[in-house]
């Protein structure tokens, strides 16, 4: 079976330890949970797994191979891709053709770029948005053509960074829905971090904890639910992250 891995991954900063030996792995069709407090490391997990930031210790192995000194376009043509926190489309082009680009890069003509990023809108059920640019969408739509397009060229497995911020309720339910079919349609590897921890212990069967960047928990959501440590890590920051300490008190 394929798999991506972070095998004892550390960051530094300056001094500062954003990763500590951090191991993480994710296998196509299911969908890894990745959460922890504002700072905890997680995107810098994520940067390092896409190769966008050299880890200073440990290393990324897709199959059991060694991405480093990869570039991230590299990486992405190996089938990993991403999204970003802040979405990233290019803000002037029309929906269609981020998509497009996206295909071209991959080594696509134009032609079947343009014939992927149809079928992909449609799979998605956002046909309509593909006219539309994509500066002036409202921002839960930037969300799914943010990954729509992280979807372009099929990856194995694809990593979402926050992909629910600022959405509500029934948006999320429906971006849950989504990612669900990511990984049982598509077959995709998915990493989904977000600080809806609900939605997280929702559609995730593992989940890894992430606290000062260092792995405090991982295990299936009961697991995560009852962990004091996962508790604790979230009570530390309960004034900037009331949800997550309630979405703990759901019941399984
Ligand atoms: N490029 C960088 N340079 C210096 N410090 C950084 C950089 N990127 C992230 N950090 C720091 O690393 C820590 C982890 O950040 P990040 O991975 O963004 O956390 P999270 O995504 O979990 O909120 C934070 O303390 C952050 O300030
Ligand atoms: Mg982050």
């Amino acid at each position: 079976m394929r798999s991506l891995r972070a095998d004892s991954v550390s960051v530094a900063f300056a001094g500062l330890k954003a990763l500590s030996a951090v191991d993480l792995e994710i296998v196509p069709g299911r969908i890894t949970g990745l959460i922890g407090p504002n700072g905890a490391g997680k995107t810098t997990l994520v940067n390092v797994l896409t190769g966008f930031q050299a880890p200073t210790g440990g290393a990324v192995q897709l199959d059991g191979a060694s991405l480093s000194g990869l570039k991230p376009f590299q990486v992405r043509r190996r089938g990993i891709a991403r999204t970003f926190q802040g979405g990233r489309l290019f803000r002037d082009l029309p929906v269609i053709d981020n998509l497009e680009v996206t295909g071209v890069g991959l080594g696509l003509s134009r032609r079947q770029a343009v014939a992927e990023a149809e079928a992909m809108l449609r799979w998605m059920g956002i046909a309509d948005l593909g006219s539309r640019i994509a500066g002036t969408l409202p921002y839960t739509d930037e969300r799914r053509v943010a990954i729509g397009r992280a979807l372009m060229g099929r990856p194995a497995f694809v990593l979402l960074d926050e992909p629910a911020a600022g959405m509500s309720g029934p948006e999320a339910s429906e971006l849950s829905a989504l990612i669900r079919r990511i990984a049982a349609d598509l077959g995709c590897g998915v990493l989904l971090i977000e600080h809806n921890v609900g939605l997280v212990l929702g559609l995730c069967e593992h989940i890894v904890v992430l606290d000062s960047g260092a792995v405090i928990e991982e295990g299936p959501p009961a697991a995560i639910r009852a962990s004091e440590k996962v508790r604790h890590a979230y009570m530390g920051t309960a004034a900037d992250a009331p949800v997550p300490v309630e979405a703990l008190e759901i019941a399984p």
